[in-house]
């Protein structure tokens, strides 16, 4: 029996020689491991796996290899790389108190200054090292009373505000005259421009 057993574990270690066999990685950032803690795995198995926190599967891969040189990628894991601090924001600024570094997927809020107007969604997300998201601030108008006392106009209700924010809507009339040209009463405030209409008394 026991020229037996000398034979047959002289056999195993034998054709373990010449087998390629992957065991369980010792990788501190896999988070969990789809193969089985005891059978070693042989040239060409594939084992699903996932990395911990802060960490993603190198090259995009969806398992691991066994290969000749070991498992495949190598390393199975690799760090996501952090944010630096927030891109800023042209009339507007972050929302969060800010700081150096940003872990992936963690997202901060922007705003305008009164009276600017966001256009895009608010948000910046660290994405793999970079900030992702876009959006800017519209100007406001303001309305500058001599440019209207020179189109001969006012505004249409005393409770206007001379800044409109963009996309607002505003009535003007004339302060005399007769509206000539174009140019309609009712206006909209374009990202800063607002076009004013003409009014001149009747002479003929
Ligand atoms: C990123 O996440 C890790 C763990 O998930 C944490 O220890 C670290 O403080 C975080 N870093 C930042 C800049 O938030
Ligand atoms: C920033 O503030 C928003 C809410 O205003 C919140 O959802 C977000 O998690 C905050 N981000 C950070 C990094 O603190
Ligand atoms: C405003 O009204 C005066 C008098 O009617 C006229 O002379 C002037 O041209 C008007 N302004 C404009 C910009 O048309």
């Amino acid at each position: 029996l026991s020229h037996q057993l000398n034979l047959w574990l002289l056999l195993s270690s034998f054709s373990n020689f010449l087998e390629v066999t992957c065991s369980r990685p010792r990788d501190r950032c896999l988070l969990h491991w789809g193969g089985s803690w005891f059978h070693q795995k042989k040239l060409g198995d594939t084992v699903r796996y996932g990395c911990r926190s802060g960490y993603k599967r190198t090259d995009r891969a969806t398992w691991a290899t066994c290969t000749r040189d070991g498992w495949e990628p190598n390393p199975l894991c690799q760090e996501i790389p952090l944010c630096g601090r927030p891109p800023a924001l042209e009339d507007g600024d972050v929302k969060n108190t800010t700081k150096e570094r940003y872990n992936h997927s963690e997202t901060i809020e922007y705003m305008c200054q009164s009276y600017y107007t966001m256009e895009g969604e608010p948000y910046r997300t660290c994405y793999n090292g970079k900030w992702t998201g876009q959006m800017r601030c519209l100007n406001p108008c303001v309305a500058n009373e001599d440019e209207m006392r020179q189109h001969n106009i006012t505004f249409k209700s005393n409770d206007y505000d001379k800044y409109l924010v963009h996309d607002e809507i505003i009535e003007f009339k004339c302060a005399n005259g007769l509206p000539v040209g174009k140019v309609a009463m009712r206006q909209r405030c374009n990202s800063g421009v607002i076009v004013l209409p003409t009014c001149r008394e009747d002479l003929s």
